[in-house]
């Protein structure tokens, strides 16, 4: 299977409403509340950022990677001119289906049909680690061509693991630890502006280590999350599989709270993000140069 035919199986089907959308951009098999939570911790992320480049009205930003129209949506409500770009189709019907009042166009990265410094800006979210590394670099230095001087590119992406995989054992996530993400930009004539951690998540840490132990006696596969409404599967895999799901919808709502109330704190997120590697990382880089 291509990575193509990956994304488009994972948008067939769904439908526009909140818990479809979400699921198929954040995390397919947990629960809605845990995807909420992460949504909620991007936008906060995405928000903050944006926030050191206004004013964007007016602005031609390009949302690579659409989706569903996530992004495509919060920054048309800021009267920017935003172009929703993405290799998947079905998004992108459905996205001109419901009409979000902004052009999509079907475009595979790292090749983008955009004219020389043609955008203001850039918006990507969980994207560029969906490319193997050759085509990460590949697409910084197409964003480097299509961004004018003075322009940004806003990234959040996994800073954090190692490279993941469906089921069917298809590589489809890509992280680079923070100080890479900046050199590759970096290196690509942009200069960063500001980065910022988007969710520390210490309780899901706690809970992580307890189930990698949990997983070496019980001999079960990794990442597995059986969704309620599955038929029973009376092994030793379908029942971690529940279990597994449960404790994530029940970690959620303290873990939403402890996020809120560390962000509270000055200074807090960032001194544990130097010492716990968060999962998530938000980026802001100036396109340098004429
Ligand atoms: C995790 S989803 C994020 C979608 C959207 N940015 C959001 O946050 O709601 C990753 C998106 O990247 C798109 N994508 C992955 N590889 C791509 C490529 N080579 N070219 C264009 N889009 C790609 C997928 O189709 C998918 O829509």
């Amino acid at each position: 299977m291509s990575l193509k035919t990956y994304w488009e199986k994972i948008y067939q089907g769904r439908d526009a409403k909140p818990m479809a959308e979400l699921a198929a951009v954040c995390c397919p098999q947990a629960p809605h509340v845990y995807n909420r939570m992460f949504d909620a911790f991007q936008r906060r992320t995405v928000l903050r950022l944006l926030d050191v480049v206004r004013p964007l009205y007016g602005k031609v930003i390009l949302d690579l990677g659409c989706g569903f129209g996530r992004w495509t949506r919060l920054l048309r409500a800021q009267g920017v001119s935003v172009i929703g770009v993405d290799h998947a189709l079905v998004p992108l019907v459905r996205n001109r289906v419901l009409d979000l009042r902004a052009p999509f166009a079907q475009m595979k990265l790292p090749d983008l049909c955009v004219r020389d410094q043609s955008v203001d800006g850039v918006v990507s979210v969980t994207v560029l680690q969906h490319l193997p590394h050759i085509e990460q670099r590949l697409t910084i230095r197409e964003l480097q061509r299509c961004v004018r001087p003075g322009g940004f590119v806003l990234l959040l992406e996994h800073t954090g693991g190692h490279e993941g995989t469906n089921g069917d054992l298809l590589a489809t996530t890509f992280p680079n630890p923070p100080s890479r993400w900046i050199e590759m930009f970096v290196h690509h004539g942009f200069s960063l502006l500001e980065s910022r951690p988007c969710l520390v998540l210490p309780i899901f840490r706690v809970y992580w280590r307890v189930r990698a132990t949990l997983r070496r006696y019980l001999w079960v596969r990794p990442a597995t999350m059986v969704k309620r409404g599955t038929p029973d599967v009376p092994t030793v895999q379908g029942v971690y599989g529940r279990l597994n799901f449960l404790a994530y919808a029940l970690l959620t709502p303290p873990s939403y709270l402890l996020e809120r109330l560390i962000e509270a704190v000055p200074h807090l997120k960032d001194w544990m993000s130097q010492r716990l590697p968060v999962p998530q990382r938000g980026f802001l880089f100036r396109r340098e140069g004429k």
